[in-house]
């Protein structure tokens, strides 16, 4: 039985702390080091993967792995894959073609630091080299297909066809234009949600589980991922610029299509709590092994970074 005592000792934030940890070490393994040649290249991808970042989506793989039990190897290599891809989407989030965002991560934004040809090659970089880890998960002793069916996952949800280019894609085309709730929901749906569901779906594939399981992961993964981009359009407004890491304000200036600007702060905000409801809900079938993706999720909302 699930005990509501035990639920509230788990401390999510230290969790999110020691995974952190594990995987910053696990990417300063695989990324090229500092020196190797050309240089510019591999330190640009070392300095926006090393510049912060909550590594959310990682650590939401590796939850899904201690409910589902797979080898944490396997995960590992997976949750490495998920933030390079994080990053190298936010390396080009900031150029001046798309946010023309000069912070990021508390930091100067890659191609500030590094000038824009090297910021769009370290993104692809990184993306490269996200893909190219797949190769080397390591045999799970079941269908060997399923790595091949989990990185054809990550990549449609990476994609032009409801993934996060499209989502990226629609984003700028709608910048400065009127929108309704469709557009807004596909935007934010592919631009954040559907990297957040890979991340726990991915897992899911990877271990072989059946597919009500990935099909109750998906729906919480893109709740939470839907949630997520809710609360960062409200953090953009409410936000301190020095715990995010990045410039206040940007989406009113730009015209972007957000929620705040559609429904106000408050509906916002309601909006993003019932969909985290919904998201817990989803991850009844794991009893008290799916506490921590259930806190993660809550800490989606009440995150202030
Ligand atoms: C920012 O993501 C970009 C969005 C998808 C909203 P995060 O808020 O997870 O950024 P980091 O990884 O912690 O820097
Ligand atoms: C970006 O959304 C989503 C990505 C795919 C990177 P935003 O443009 O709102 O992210 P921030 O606010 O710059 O982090
Ligand atoms: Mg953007
Ligand atoms: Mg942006
Ligand atoms: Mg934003």
């Amino acid at each position: 039985m699930n005990d509501p005592r035990a639920d509230r000792e788990i401390d999510i934030r230290a969790y999110l702390s020691k995974k952190k940890k594990e995987v910053d070490k696990a990417l300063d393994h695989l990324l090229p080091t500092e020196d190797t040649y050309p240089k510019s290249v591999n330190q640009a991808m070392r300095y926006s993967v090393f510049a912060g970042g909550k590594r959310l989506r990682p650590i939401l793989a590796i939850a899904a792995g201690e409910c589902l039990d797979v080898d944490p190897a396997a995960v590992s290599r997976l949750a490495c894959a998920l933030e390079m891809i994080h990053t190298y989407s936010l390396i080009h989030d900031d150029l001046p073609a798309m946010d023309n965002d000069d912070f990021r991560r508390g930091n100067p934004s890659c191609h500030r630091k590094y000038g824009e040809g090297i910021a769009i090659l370290a993104g692809n970089g990184l993306m490269n080299l996200a893909f190219q880890l797949f190769t080397e998960i390591p045999d799970l002793g079941t269908d060997p297909g399923l790595v091949l069916i989990t990185q054809r996952y990550l990549c449609q949800s990476v994609g032009t066809e409801g993934g996060v280019i499209a989502g990226q894609v629609v984003d700028l085309l709608t910048q400065g234009k009127t929108f309704d709730e469709t557009d807004l929901n596909y935007i934010h749906t592919c631009k954040t949600a559907a990297l957040i569901r890979a991340s726990v779906v991915c897992t899911g594939l990877l271990s072989g589980a059946d597919p009500a399981v990935i099909s109750q992961l998906e729906i919480y993964g893109l709740k939470a991922g839907l949630a997520f981009q809710i609360v960062d359009d409200i953090l953009d407004i409410i936000g301190d610029k020095k715990s995010l890491g990045k410039t206040i304000g940007k989406d009113e200036k730009e015209k972007k299509a957000t929620y705040p600007a559609l429904f106000g702060l408050e509906e916002s905000r309601k909006k993003a709590e019932v969909l985290i409801a919904e998201a817990e809900n989803e991850l009844h079938f794991l009893g008290s092994r799916g506490r921590i993706l259930r806190e993660l999720a809550r800490f989606i909302t009440v995150r202030r970074y």
